[in-house]
């Protein structure tokens, strides 16, 4: 295989754009994709500041590494889970972000979440007795709300999530399985700001997991390769199994079912939904947006926290 730009050997070969870069030329195409994926869903401009939520996995560091190296003004937060799982999950993925801002002169944001709230995710959910022994859904609440929070409460005009082609597609999967009409309105690279929350965007959604491998291990980003010891046996993982097998006799399909029902929604797939009203209301304890009668899912679970101590 040869690089389609220079002609030397390709040492990236992605059969679903049938494109193969040498190393130099790819560390150039993933960024002027990103700058395009940026402009064509009007994420943010460079006056804008934007906070990169960061895990010290290969996707957000890269994001991070490629917003920095195209000129954005890129903060960073990372949220201290307090999991361990035997492999010193939180604190090794702590230690490589805090390496990767020194490294190249980057503000970096920390929250503790039990400093914050008294006790780590596996604990909270003990507590709250939310997700069936399993912390993942109060991990993903505490996440959503702690990023709102901050970027909210710092002044940051937009928060960037690291989410990949291969999360974006097996949440759709898993939505479109049971027709899950609000969230299928809702998925997407923006989610514009509404009262007391940020704009929120996910400038890697159309680039493919091992993309964003591959530009991580170009770059020489030290990243943690250990997925959340929680993770295992999870039903977004194994949606991400049936894409991939789909992708391997289809190379493309994963980015198809995606694109399609970006350009499927804007058509007006969702429409008569889209137009009644969303019933939402500030949270009467921390004033994010809600569903919920009164508090919020996230406040509501720390009341139970708090009841039970
Ligand atoms: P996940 O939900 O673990 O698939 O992560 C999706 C995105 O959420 C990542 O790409 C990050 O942008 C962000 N994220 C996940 N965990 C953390 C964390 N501990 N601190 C900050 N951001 C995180
Ligand atoms: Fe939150 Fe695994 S439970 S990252
Ligand atoms: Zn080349
Ligand atoms: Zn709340």
């Amino acid at each position: 295989m040869k690089c389609r730009k220079c002609g030397a050997k390709a040492s990236v070969n992605m059969r679903q754009h049938k494109l193969a870069l040498c190393k130099e030329h790819y560390l150039e195409w993933v960024p002027e994709q990103t700058e395009r994926f940026i402009k064509k869903y009007n994420m943010f401009t460079r006056d804008e500041k934007i906070l990169v939520a960061v895990s010290g996995g290969k996707d957000s560091l890269s994001l991070w590494d490629i917003l920095v190296r195209l000129d954005y003004r890129a903060d960073g937060l990372y949220l201290g889970l307090g999991i361990d799982g035997g492999i010193g999950y939180s604190h090794e993925s702590q230690r490589l972000t805090e390496k990767f801002a020194a490294q190249n002169h980057l503000k970096l944001h920390i929250v503790d979440i039990e400093k914050e709230y008294g006790q780590p995710i596996p604990l909270l959910s003990d507590i709250s007795h939310r997700g069936h022994g399993k912390p993942c859904a109060v991990c993903g609440l505490t996440k959503r709300h702690e990023m709102n929070r901050i970027a909210r409460d710092l002044g940051y005009d937009v928060l960037a999530t690291g989410h990949n082609l291969d999360d974006e597609a097996s949440v759709l999967f898993g939505n479109t399985l049971v027709w899950e009409g609000d969230f299928l309105l809702r998925q997407g690279p923006v989610l514009p700001a509404a009262d007391g929350l940020s704009r929120k965007v996910k400038p890697l959604c159309r680039f493919y997991e091992r993309e964003m491998a591959a530009y991580a291990i170009a770059r020489g980003i030290e990243y943690i390769y250990e997925e959340c010891p929680f993770a295992a046996g999870s039903t977004s993982i194994y949606y991400k199994e049936l894409l991939n097998q789909l992708e391997t006799t289809r190379p493309g399909a994963k980015l198809t079912f995606y694109l399609r029902f970006l350009e499927a929604r804007k058509n007006g797939l969702f429409q008569e939904r889209e137009n009644r009203e969303l019933n939402l209301h500030p949270c009467s304890n921390c004033g994010q947006l809600t569903s919920a009668p009164d508090l919020c899912s996230f406040c509501r679970m720390m009341e139970k926290v708090r009841l039970a101590e």
